[in-house]
């Protein structure tokens, strides 16, 4: 399972990529919006610091303006993935883009027939919004279900799962037993993985015991 860190905060995709937890970064404008910092000039930083596919945003919402954005935004690095809207429009960015051999990753996606769209479209990626979903009393990772059930029918679809809105380590759990390709997290929510009472139990039992030994490994 790939780790895309959902941020744009440059400290915190560091410390992921030196735990050998980053396979990618994702990107929104409203993620863009609360860094209060330029657009390209923050894509191109992200870039340099990880070399796994970069998502960013297309900002119109018509065909010919996301087209030159989508354009503009693959010529910063090779590793962008342009994000695109589920939308009519979006799609048909994202045929052209992909034809091209730009990675495209829709977004915004809330049902499987959507994702199935998506898939026919040459995304690169598809990102379901679980936490959204559940945030309405569904059940965000029911769709997840359904969208690897429909792409796993049809082996010409290369499409990649990359499970979004990812609001705590069950959706990460539930993602790696389903199979879904990436999932992209908050950092604050990778590091819970890490965390486990009894692991934390078990080291100081283990540190206090070799205390007790006297010796010292160096
Ligand atoms: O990558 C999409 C993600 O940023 C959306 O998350 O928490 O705004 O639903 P959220």
């Amino acid at each position: 399972m790939k780790f895309f860190a959902d941020t744009s905060d440059l400290d915190a995709i560091k410390d992921l990529a030196d735990c050998g937890m980053l396979d990618g970064v994702t990107t929104n404008p409203s993620i863009i919006a609360k860094s209060g910092k330029e657009f390209i000039p923050l894509i191109q930083e992200i870039c340099k610091i990880c070399d796994g596919p970069v998502s960013a945003e297309v900002a119109s919402t018509d065909f010919a303006t996301m087209m030159k954005e989508g354009e503009k935004l693959a010529g910063i690095a090779e590793n962008i993935a342009v994000k695109v809207p589920l939308t009519e429009a979006g799609l048909k960015v994202c045929k052209n883009l992909s034809d091209n051999g730009t990675m495209v990753n829709v977004t915004l996606c809330f049902s499987p027939l959507q994702a199935l769209l998506a898939a026919k479209a040459g995304a690169t990626f598809i990102s379901p919004f679980v936490g959204r979903l559940d945030d309405i009393g569904q059940t965000g990772m029911d769709l997840i279900a359904e969208i690897l059930t429909i792409y796993d029918n049809y082996p010409e679809f290369y499409t990649e799962v990359l499970v979004a809105s990812v609001r705590h380590p069950q959706h990460i759990r539930e993602s790696a037993l389903m199979g879904a390709d990436v999932v992209t997290c908050p950092p604050a929510v990778i590091k819970k993985l890490y965390k486990h009472p009894l692991t934390d139990n078990g080291l100081a039992a283990f540190v206090e015991d070799w205390k007790k030994t006297g010796q010292s490994i160096l």
